[in-house]
């Protein structure tokens, strides 16, 4: 197979969901039907167990598990398909948006029983943002949950997109049936423990056919009634509207008795984009092109002091990746050769020689690398990388050992590269603020400088409830901003402007007092 027909079978896209809603259990159905693992269960050691909850040692070292499983690929239907994991924690949500940075789609999970949850609201913004296409999979139609109507109006509320239902569930909990396929006119009945057989699949041209009244009974009718609705209400699938994320395809079923499962499976790879083109500083790179390029989106430290060894996980963007082959690191403007990068199978990773767009490898690092730092063969890029997001949690962090401030300068620095916490610095008091996404990652950043370092520092509690990037078209109007709202603002460590909003209130009031300035929940505007 040559390098373009590679690329144009690539399918890379991200389970999501508020922890629970039945992500681990859908991920490892679809490595089954791709029969990339054998049984079930193999994917459960990538969850960080609830039982963990406020022990982030115990989680750091779940996740140093769930490395192997960061990246899962299987084959189906002629394609090979990069699932990004991402973690359920949901301290650890900002891993989770960098991965949506660098997906061509987004599997979006709901439990029916709960509907749309906080997470899931967020996940989607940043999928909103980047006009990510999204499929949703509404899950556990074998327990008692929302009637569907409500979770569709739910999923278009809160995450504000149009949806497509593309089945229907007939009953719920004891009484779930099975699911219609619109798409197909075929009602699938719902056995439990996925006895799923020809038996149990109902091929009718219309959903009034007595054949189906006969094996569903009452149920029928409802299903017809509830059918005649959604066609009334709904707009039919487009997928070019898919693709610029203007509208979300919706499934009903239930992960753990695999059931639509396949359903979503079939739909996905026939509407699933290949990879795209990528917007660099210089120009817009397409995967087609014949010299490599890539960027780090995600960079995995062993918590192991010993070895501080890390693995940088890159999203290929062009050309192809060669094992051993000398790349141009743009910042460092130095070659670098890679003699193990691995890829990730479904529970284990290995080393690969050839890479192509769409796919992720993971490359051992001593300290080479950054978030959103580029490689190529030769030529200046300079991919967009990969955004900050607006930290929620934020401490004063002061030296607590005078003799180590150079242990600790450095100790930040580098793992703010990482992406562990971000840094700002306030304009009046020029004290330094950290600021994180998850609570847990102050106290990682707390341990890993004191453990890798030899260096401590103390936190001081600051009231604060969102760091938001400011800007406008008119400098002028900035730096009016600048002065008047001097006491609530703070440079980023790129020297950017940020707003320190003490409540929703304020961000409130500071957008009805400037209406010419943007506030940005992400650094990439
Ligand atoms: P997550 O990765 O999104 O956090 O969710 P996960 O798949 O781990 O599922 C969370 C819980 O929901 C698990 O139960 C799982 O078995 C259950 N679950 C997933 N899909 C379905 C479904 O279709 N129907 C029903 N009824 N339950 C489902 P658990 O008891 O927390 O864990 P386990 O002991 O079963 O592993």
């Amino acid at each position: 197979m040559d390098r373009l027909q590679e690329i144009a079978r690539r399918r890379t896209f991200a389970i999501v969901s508020h922890p629970d809603a039945g992500k681990t259990t859908l991920t490892e159905k679809l490595l089954l039907f791709g029969g990339a693992i054998q049984v079930a269960g193999a994917v459960k050691s990538n969850k960080i167990k609830r039982a963990a909850t406020s022990d982030f040692m115990e989680i750091e070292k779940q996740r140093g598990i769930s490395v192997a499983t960061s990246v899962m690929a299987f084959e189906y239907g002629g394609l090979k398909i990069n699932i990004l994991d991402t973690p359920g924690h949901q301290d650890f949500v900002e891993d989770t948006f960098r991965t949506l940075t660098v997906v061509d789609s987004v599997i979006v999970v709901v439990d029916s029983a709960k509907g749309v949850e906080a997470q899931t609201e967020k996940l989607m913004e940043v999928c909103r943002r980047r006009h990510t296409p999204v499929i949703v999979f509404v899950n556990k139609l074998d327990r008692d949950g929302l009637d569907p109507f409500d979770v569709l109006d739910e999923l278009e509320s809160k995450l504000s997109i149009t949806v497509s239902p593309m089945t229907w569930p007939a009953g719920m909990g004891h009484g779930f049936r099975g699911v219609w396929n619109r798409h197909a006119g075929r009602f699938c009945i719902f056995s439990p423990h996925g006895k799923q057989d020809s038996e149990d699949v109902v091929i009718v041209d219309d959903v009034r056919d007595p054949l189906l009244t006969q094996r569903l009974g009452y149920a029928a009718e409802k299903l017809a009634e509830d059918l005649d609705m959604v066609g009334g209400v709904y707009p039919q699938f487009d997928r070019g509207r898919w693709l610029k994320g203007e509208i979300a395809p919706v499934f009903f079923g239930s992960a753990i008795n695999n059931f639509g499962v396949k359903e979503l499976l079939d739909c996905f790879v026939e509407i699933a984009p290949p990879p795209g083109d990528v917007l660099a500083e210089e120009r817009s790179v397409s995967p087609g092109e014949e010299k490599f390029s890539g960027f780090v989106f995600k960079i995995h430290a062993n918590m192991d002091p010993r070895h501080r060894d890390r693995l940088a996980f890159l999203r290929i963007v062009s050309g192809s990746f060669q094992r051993n082959e000398a790349y141009y690191h743009v910042r460092l403007e130095r070659q670098l050769r890679f003699s193990s990068p691995h890829a990730f199978l479904a529970d284990k990773k290995e080393i690969v020689d050839e890479a192509f767009p769409g796919d992720i490898v993971g490359l051992p690092d001593s300290g080479n690398f950054k978030l959103g730092d580029t490689l190529t063969a030769g030529e200046i890029l300079h991919y967009r990388g990969v955004p900050s997001f607006a930290p929620e949690h934020f401490r004063y962090v002061d030296n607590a050992d005078p003799m180590r401030a150079k242990q600790l300068s450095k100790g930040l620095s580098e793992l703010l590269d990482e992406g562990v916490a971000q840094l700002f610095t306030s304009l009046t008091s020029g004290r330094k603020i950290v600021g994180t996404v998850g609570v847990l990652q102050l106290e990682v950043l707390q341990y890993r400088l004191e453990h890798e370092y030899n260096a401590k520092c103390r936190y001081q509690p600051i009231e604060m409830h969102k760091a938001c990037w400011v800007s406008s078209d008119d400098p002028d109007v900035l730096a009016e901003f600048r002065r008047k709202r001097e006491a609530s603002c703070a440079l980023d460590r790129h020297g950017r402007l940020v707003f320190l909003a003490h409540s929703a209130w304020a961000i409130k009031l500071a957008q009805d007092d400037f209406p010419r300035i943007q506030f940005h929940y992400s650094s990439e505007f």
